[in-house]
């Protein structure tokens, strides 16, 4: 099935519910590779969409060309139903190497992205302190990044996305190397962080549990050149709890179901 099907099939959503939309993207590098072809996703506002698909089918690039940060070769990124051409307040990268400045406080490094838009000093600590609680990094403030547990840098990198108040959080990958009993705890704080800060979430991963547990949407990518396969919608109920909902026969479908669809692309 290609993308344009799988698009086409969605049941129809408002105009104003669509907070990004990648259109047609494509993109072939420098050297000629052809990382994405004609990939074409809706991302609804408020919502967690993940973006899931083996490594090399395009999930970093395709991230980048979101925000902003690499320019595609066809196509179109509309935010809020505008052609974007660039990096904008309204996106925040959260990098998988976490981005941190080694040689700067936690504090520092989480007011890092107010301090380049101008925000004075008091006001800008006074933010990042918030969001350092709020990731449960309270009393971390004047650690280095050094001194930091890898899940710490994480909710830090996050906490520094937090506080330049985007809209859209792009995830690249961020719970992929941290040991299994911190990415849930790391997963339940985000879930928890989301329904208290209305964001929408445009997540890369590679874990397909990962996906089903945290998204309202999962599009399934593959590679050679990366392009949509599916786009899933699990809809199961998270009020539920975590273990619940891991035993819920809907989350288990869901699973069975992209990892039924990605193995026909597994050479
Ligand atoms: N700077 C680059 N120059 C050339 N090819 C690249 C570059 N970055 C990524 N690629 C290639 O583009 C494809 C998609 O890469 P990437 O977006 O990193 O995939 P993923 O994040 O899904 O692993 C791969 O074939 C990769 O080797
Ligand atoms: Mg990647």
């Amino acid at each position: 099935m290609t993308s344009v099907t799988a698009i086409r099939m969605a049941e129809p959503v408002e105009v104003a519910d669509i907070i990004v939309k990648a259109v047609d993207i494509s993109k072939r590098y420098g050297d000629g590779t052809q990382a994405l072809s004609d990939v074409t996703i809706e991302f609804r506002r408020g919502e967690l969409t993940t973006l899931l698909g083996p490594s090399g089918c395009g999930k970093t690039t395709l991230l980048k060309i979101i925000a902003g940060l690499l320019p595609a070769s066809g196509g179109e990124v509309r935010v809020d139903n505008r052609t974007v051409y660039g990096p904008g307040p309204e996106r925040a990268f959260v990098f998988q190497d976490f981005a941190l400045m080694p040689w700067a406080s936690v504090l520092r490094n989480v007011a890092f992205g107010l301090e380049l838009r101008g925000t004075p000093k008091a006001e800008r600590e006074d933010i990042a302190r918030r969001y350092i609680k709020s990731v449960g990094l309270a009393g971390a403030e004047h650690k280095f990044p050094s001194e930091l547990s890898g899940g710490m840098r994480q909710r830090a990198g996050l906490a520094r996305a937090l506080t330049v108040n985007a809209d859209v959080l792009l995830m690249d990958e961020p719970f992929s190397a941290i040991d299994e009993q911190m990415r849930r705890k790391l997963q339940e704080d985000l879930l928890e962080l989301l329904r208290e800060e209305q964001k929408s979430v445009i997540f890369v991963t590679h874990s397909i549990e990962e996906a089903v547990y945290l998204s309202d949407q999962v599009v399934l990518l593959t590679r050679n050149p990366g392009r949509v396969v599916k786009s899933i919608r699990p809809g199961f109920d998270r009020g539920a709890g975590p273990e619940a909902v891991r035993r819920d026969q809907r989350y288990l479908d869901a699973v069975d179901d992209i990892w039924s669809q990605l193995k026909q692309y597994l050479s």
